[in-house]
């Protein structure tokens, strides 16, 4: 039997609330599908900092490497404002995201059909809506140099950051957009400002190589990534996969996120290069949202983000698409069938807790075998 490791790490706040959604359908899969999860836990955030005095201990650091893929729930909160900087909550996601070199930030952007009329655009905008961006997430303005803050001595100062970016850092996340372009509708729109940075234009060079040399079967437009602002509120529908750097991607990924509705509906996937031997890829799955203080202990979060980053490791880590898109497909006829957290709740609709609704949705996805 295959054995397909995960490691689990709930976090603070609404993070082990939603955890314990996916729990049940881990279990349900193991005994009935045989499909050989082993899963281990461990500590990260504020939890992790309760315990050992880190974000994240050397021990699940270790495990989080050796697994498959790492399930990561959400954290922070209030009772770990003050802790020292170096060890605030969100550092053992950045350390993971470091250590894992997890390079290439998935989300998509699914408009359920039930959820159409919360979107902030028209309906007949967003009504199946599947839009993918990939995001650059470990290179660019965020961490080039130099990166500072220098004196000027005249009562000025002034602040500086870096975009940097090589060909082989272009080159590999163009890559993964083109492969998951081949399972989708096929179609690459790679954005940058090549009219006024120089790392643009390389940026456009290189995505435009990469598919002359190896992915020309996929079809590829550029767009300034400004104007591919206003495209994806005038018309989302025209893209499938958008492909760009660390910075525009943070903000057309936030833009894309809410023209299909809560928070608490957005997954998200982080991946690595392939293992040259084996060909697997390190990965992170955890939903957009944060640890939610102001709702956490009240099971009432929703868990569908939760849920939906499960169903992108089981398409990106296992290639196990088939049930991947059962639970996608579960997730809408629960939807469909007026059944909402509070988040979500609309007129007419019947408002569940989080474990009632993760229950409903484990019996569409049942039924679906
Ligand atoms: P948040 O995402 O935790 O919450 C924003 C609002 O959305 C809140 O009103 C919350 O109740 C609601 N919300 C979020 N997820 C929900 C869900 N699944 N179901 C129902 N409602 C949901 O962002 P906020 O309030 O800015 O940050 C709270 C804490 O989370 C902070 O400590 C922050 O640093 C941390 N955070 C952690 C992240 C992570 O673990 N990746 C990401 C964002 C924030
Ligand atoms: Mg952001």
């Amino acid at each position: 039997m295959t054995t397909r490791t995960l490691l689990l790490l709930p976090g603070d706040g609404i993070g082990p609330e939603a955890m314990a959604e996916v729990r049940k359908i881990i279990a349900y899969m193991n005994a009935e599908r045989g499909a050989g999860f082993t899963t281990d836990e461990g500590l990260v955030g504020g939890c992790a900092y309760d315990a050992h005095g880190a974000a994240i201990s050397e021990g699940d650091m270790e495990k989080a490497l050796a697994a498959d893929a790492v399930l990561f729930g959400a954290v922070g909160g209030p009772k770990w404002d003050a802790v020292p900087y170096e060890v605030r909550p969100e550092a053992g996601l950045l350390r993971l995201r470091k250590d894992l070199k997890l390079f290439a930030n998935l989300r998509p952007a699914i408009c359920y059909p039930a959820l159409a009329s919360a979107s902030s655009l028209k309906p007949e905008l967003v009504e199946g809506l599947d839009i993918l961006i990939v995001r650059e997430l470990t290179g660019g303005v965020y961490f080039g140099e130099p990166k500072e803050i220098i004196d000027l001595g005249n009562g000025q100062k002034r602040g500086i950051d870096t975009q940097v970016y090589d060909t082989y850092e272009i080159e590999r996340i163009a890559g993964v957009a083109f492969e998951l372009a081949r399972t989708r509708r096929n179609r690459v729109c790679s954005m940058e400002k090549r009219n006024v940075m120089k790392s643009g234009v390389l940026w456009n060079q290189v995505v435009t190589e990469t598919h002359k040399r190896s992915y020309s079967d996929v079809q590829l437009d550029h767009m300034l990534a400004d104007a591919g602002g206003m495209q994806l509120v005038r018309a989302p529908k025209q893209f499938d996969v958008i492909v760009t750097d660390n910075l525009f991607g943070d903000m057309l990924s936030d833009v894309a996120a809410m023209l299909t509705g809560s928070l608490g509906m957005l997954p998200s996937a982080s991946l690595g290069a392939p293992d040259p031997k084996t060909g697997k890829r390190k990965a992170l799955y955890e939903p957009v949202h944060g640890s939610a203080p102001d709702i956490a202990g009240k099971g009432i979060a929703n868990p569908i983000a939760m849920i939906a980053s499960f169903a992108m490791c089981l398409r990106y880590s296992f290639n196990l698409v088939e049930d991947a898109d059962r639970l996608e497909q579960a997730i809408a006829e629960v939807l469909d069938s007026g059944i909402r957290t509070g988040d979500i709740m609309a007129e007419g609709c019947r408002q569940v807790g989080t474990a009632e609704m993760g229950d409903a949705i484990l019996t569409a996805f049942r039924k679906h075998y």
